[in-house]
């Protein structure tokens, strides 16, 4: 008998030798411990808890496993002889924030967090120890592994105003962001085509704002779409009687979430330490708050309506009237919001407002006047100022696009740099903080080769030239580097209707950002991610999700 548990331990220890660690993002330092043997989970191991605040990372890895696994362990406060995954924080362990030291043996496994977030992000690398196939032995590989994030700001975008998606699904997504250690979603909740926050002050906003009546069809102008209609027009572009007509698929499409569909998303998020920035579009992208209170618009006398065509004519898409009945509309929105969401920072939004509409709108011109504002810039400078200075005294910062620098930009606002990186390099320069997400690598929602078998929008983003972005421009020197806060994926859903369409555009390009947000500059290696990349997609495989297959031909 002893010969053949002798024989046994061997087996697993030679099959274990073989078992890789593919972890991502890439670890800061991994010793692979490959001459011990594995530790085995199994119905008898703990999960050992002292501290409370280390719970949710608990629950969590015991939820991970009786889902995958079909293994629920006892999470227990007192540490057995041997068998046991041990969560605990202590700040002197590392310098760095958040940062974590992983250690299993044969016996146990033991996870010291420098906080509670550095404890949940090693459970993150735990899970991606655990073998791809469930109904197998769970073996994990003998390793030390000493790690912590680069960026403090590691984030990830949805965009649910062009096309909704439910509650369950942006769970899972927060799931995603959660297994690759990101930990902040911004949530785009309003837009020209549809409004997704329910704000009890103005019921409309959802009952007229969150539904529109049909898209255009394929990619923009729209299969069959020879004319466009455009939702209201500045006078100086001038529309031809054709191009009133419209061919849309007809099909109602929205829906929106409640504020206690929203708080459960909240709660949820937090388990999972991930903060969730919403963000509510001013002054433009608006159509769909327009089709609801058009006295808010700079035409209130025509007929707004939550769009159905996308692309380039969003820049006409009408903005909001710079007058003191839509700041004190805005006022009333964002307290609703600030009051859910416990976010520090709120998004209000900022980009490609047309001028124009101000231009011509005498209401505007005299908010100019009274202001002493030479330019329609200055008002939109002015139009954020005043935002700003609201959610300031509550407490909280604003987020905008790189256009709130036009004008001046806001005192305490954080730039997201989309429009290339000079948004966040003139930002850092001014000592303010940026994202970036430049469109040209950051934009998940563009293709990933050069052809793609269903629609996606019409610029190329591989997964090369995402791994290799780089958030730190080298135009800035090591003081102003320092506001470069961390680097965003956006995911705008124009052309992504479902579910499994989202995680197809998000993976592996989602990975490939883990990485760059996480892992220490020089560890960057892309032939290495990508053998790594064929693990995951086996856990991708285990977990359900749609990822580009095409990444496994080469
Ligand atoms: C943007 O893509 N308009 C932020």
């Amino acid at each position: 008998m002893k010969k053949i548990i002798f024989l046994f331990l061997v087996l697993i220890s030679f099959k274990v030798s073989a078992q890789e660690i593919n972890i991502i993002p890439q670890p800061a330092y991994i010793d692979k411990k490959q001459t011990q043997k594995p530790f085995i989970i199994d119905s008898k191991t703990q999960i050992v808890v002292a501290d409370s605040t280390l719970i949710p990372s608990a629950d969590f890895l015991n939820d991970y496993l009786q889902k995958y696994y079909k293994l629920k362990l006892t999470i227990t406060k007192v540490t057995p002889g041997r068998n046991f995954i041990k969560l605990i924080s202590n700040t002197r362990i590392s310098e760095f924030n958040d940062a974590y030291n992983l250690i299993t043996t044969d016996q146990n496994t033991t996870i010291i967090g420098t906080s509670k977030f550095g404890v949940f992000y090693a459970v993150q690398s735990f899970i991606q120890l655990l073998p791809t196939v469930a109904n197998q032995l769970i073996t994990v590989p003998s390793v030390v592994i000493v790690d912590h994030p680069r960026f403090d700001y590691r984030g990830m975008h949805l965009d649910v105003s062009r096309h909704f998606f439910d509650v369950a699904f942006v769970k899972q997504y927060i799931d995603y962001l959660a297994l690759h250690k990101m930990n902040y979603f911004h949530w785009h909740l309003t837009d020209d085509h549809g409004w997704r926050i329910e704000i009890k002050k103005y019921p409309k906003l959802t009952e007229i704002g969150a539904w529109r009546n049909g898209s255009i069809i394929g990619l923009w102008p729209g299969k069959g779409n020879k004319n466009i209609r455009y939702q209201v027009m500045p006078n100086e572009i001038k529309i031809t009687p054709n191009d009133a007509v419209i061919k849309t698929d007809g099909i109602r499409h929205g829906g929106f979430y409640t504020q206690e569909q929203i708080k459960e998303v909240l709660d949820y998020a937090a388990k999972r330490y991930i903060t969730i920035i919403p963000e509510i579009e001013m002054p433009a992208h608006s159509m769909a708050l327009l089709a609801a209170y058009p006295e808010l618009g700079t035409e209130p006398n025509k007929k707004y309506t939550v769009a159905e065509t996308w692309g380039m004519m969003n820049k006409y898409n009408n903005v909001l009237q710079a007058s003191d009945t839509t700041f004190k509309f805005l006022e009333n929105v964002l307290t609703e919001v600030m009051d859910l969401f416990p976010s520090p920072y709120i998004h209000i939004g900022g980009d490609e407002a047309a001028k124009v509409w101000w231009k011509q709108s005498a209401v505007s011109q005299q908010m100019m006047k009274a202001n002493g504002l030479k330019t329609e810039s200055e008002l939109q400078s002015y139009f954020i100022r005043r935002m700003e200075k609201f959610v300031n005294s509550k407490g909280k910062t604003i987020i905008g696009w790189n256009e709130i620098l036009q004008g001046g930009l806001a005192p305490n606002a954080v730039v997201m740099s989309w429009q290339g990186e000079k948004g966040g390099i003139e930002a850092a320069r001014q000592n303010h903080k940026a994202i970036m997400t430049p469109e040209n690598t950051m934009y998940f929602n563009h293709r990933q080769f050069v052809k793609e078998d269903s629609l996606a929008a019409n610029k190329f983003s591989p997964l090369i030239d995402v791994y290799n972005y780089e958030p730190i421009p080298t135009e800035l020197n090591a003081e102003q580097a320092k506001y470069i806060w961390g680097a965003q994926g956006c995911l705008w859903t124009e052309y992504i209707t479902t579910p499994a369409k989202v995680q197809y555009q998000l993976f592996p390009r989602l990975d490939a950002l883990s990485e760059i947000l996480w892992s220490p500059k020089d560890k960057r290696n892309y032939p290495d991610f990508q053998k790594r990349l064929k693990t995951q997609f086996k856990r991708y495989d285990l977990m359900g999700i749609t990822y580009s297959k095409r990444y496994l031909e080469n």
